[in-house]
């Protein structure tokens, strides 16, 4: 009994719904178990676009079950818009189950998130205001609202009678100006648990039985290894661990199940929102990097993304804290028609050459990339790098194989699975 993992090794959006999806012709369930409505993953079927945030990648294959575990935080409101979208354009979505101990987000967290932001001024990692951090304040300091108690509505009634009076003081003392109001909150959150009262059960000893039943388990994890809240850009990152390791306590099964754990990472580095980022671009070579593939644009907030060079330090650091067994490496057709590429092997700093990724936000700041230049490939549009993809990696440019090749040989991880386009034929993988 094994189950795979599916984690992305740098700053989020590296194309985890793609290589998901992907993935999930091959699995009985997938299971999202951290993170939450800040996700934005991306599916493209045939010509159909999909942007899940909290709904699981797999919910489009009929035959496979969609979890979402304890460890997810769910804004109720945004997983019924999504079900009622998915199931408008042809999907029953009745293949999903959500954990009874997944936390709520509520709308206070939502005004707190934008409070907290505006606060923290520099320290403010540009959130995508949808109520993460709050929520999962709350978990730990044990004022969450549950799903199980979201559809049991006398537990809810007096959870909200007890929380919002303290959400109101903090919201004041933070000088936002929001009425919250205990009575309408738990109308609209009693609709909202009843849709959902259906979906609710205990997801950890339903995957419990189904790892028993031989069922295979494929973990899709959310944001990045370096937006994670203990291995990431501290405080730039979000709320939830994003390793490999939170699959486990995420969805409540033992970790020994985790032996097949995938890492996707761009074939360079971006990102959305604040903080420290060694290699990155700007000017034309930025600008082509955002521009083509269908733009770097955040699949939750539309913000543009940060662009950069592939940055193997932090790729060395997400193979080592996720237990990387492979690799995925998506848009490598948005390096075509580059003369030269270049990717990231250590950071010049205080006069000696850094390997691993710093702690410190002030030594990240100052460190400069040591590069490796690259002969870089053809422009190929889509429908050519489909032809490629389906006669296998020979078949890429030779540049191309080099690249990949080296960013085996500096990581030490194969790389199993390669995207050069966003449609499920621009896949090539083992
Ligand atoms: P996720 O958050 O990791 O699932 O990634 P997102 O979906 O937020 O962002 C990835 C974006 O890149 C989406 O628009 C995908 O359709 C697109 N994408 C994924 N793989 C490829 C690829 O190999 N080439 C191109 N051009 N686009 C890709
Ligand atoms: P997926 O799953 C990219 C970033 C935000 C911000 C920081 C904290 O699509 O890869 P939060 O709202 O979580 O409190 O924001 O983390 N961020 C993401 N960036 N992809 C994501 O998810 C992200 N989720 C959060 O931009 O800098
Ligand atoms: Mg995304």
């Amino acid at each position: 009994m094994s189950a795979t993992v599916v984690v992305g090794c740098q700053f989020g959006d590296e194309g985890k719904g793609k290589v998901i999806d992907f993935l999930a012709a091959n699995a009985d369930v997938v299971v999202r178990f951290q993170g939450g409505a800040n996700a934005g993953h991306t599916v493209q079927v045939g010509d159909a676009l999909y942007a899940f945030h909290l709904l699981p990648s797999g919910v489009l294959r009929k035959r496979t079950m969609n979890v979402i575990g304890n460890g997810v935080v769910v804004d109720p409101a945004q997983l019924l818009k999504e079900i009622d979208e998915t199931r408008a354009r042809g999907h029953p979505v009745t293949n999903l189950r959500i954990s009874d101990r997944a936390h709520i987000v509520m709308p206070y967290h939502k005004v707190l998130d934008g409070l907290e932001e505006k606060l923290k001024g520099g320290l403010g990692a540009g959130t995508t205001l949808r109520g993460i951090g709050p929520a999962f304040e709350d978990k730990v300091g044990r004022f969450g609202i549950r799903m199980c108690d979201l559809i049991d509505p006398e537990l809810l009634r007096a959870k909200l009678q007890a929380v919002v009076p303290i959400k109101q003081r903090l919201i004041e003392a933070y000088g936002g100006h929001e009425r919250l109001d205990a009575d309408a909150l738990f109308a609209e959150h009693e609709a909202y648990g009843k849709r959902l009262a259906p979906f609710v059960i205990d997801t950890s000893a339903w995957l419990d039985s189904a790892l028993k039943r031989r069922k295979r388990l494929l973990f899709e994890g959310a944001q990045g290894t370096h937006l994670c809240i203990d291995h990431g850009i501290y405080p730039f990152g979000t709320s939830s661990d994003c390793v490999a390791g939170a699959a486990a306590v995420g969805a409540g099964i033992g970790p020994q199940h985790l032996t097949d754990l995938i890492g996707v990472a761009k074939a360079f580095t971006s990102r959305v929102g604040a903080g420290p980022f060694p290699t990155e671009l700007d000017g034309p070579m930025a600008e082509h990097l955002r521009e083509r593939g269908g733009g770097e644009y955040g699949t939750t907030t539309r913000r543009p993304r940060r662009v950069g060079w592939l940055d193997l330090v932090m790729l060395r650091m997400a193979v080592r804290v996720n237990g990387l067994t492979r690799l995925a490496v998506t848009k490598l057709d948005v390096l075509g028609g580059l003369d030269r590429i270049r990717v990231c092997v250590g950071y010049r700093h205080d006069g000696g050459v850094l390997k691993e990724f710093p702690a410190s936000m002030r030594v990240l700041s100052e460190a400069k990339p040591v590069y490796r230049e690259f002969k870089g490939w053809p422009d190929l549009p889509e429908p050519e790098w489909i032809g490629i993809a389906g006669r296998g990696r020979r078949a890429l440019p030779e540049s191309t194989q080099r690249y990949v090749a080296f960013i085996e040989s500096q990581l030490h991880v194969p790389v199993r699975i390669l995207s050069v386009g966003r449609s499920r034929a621009a896949t090539m993988g083992r």
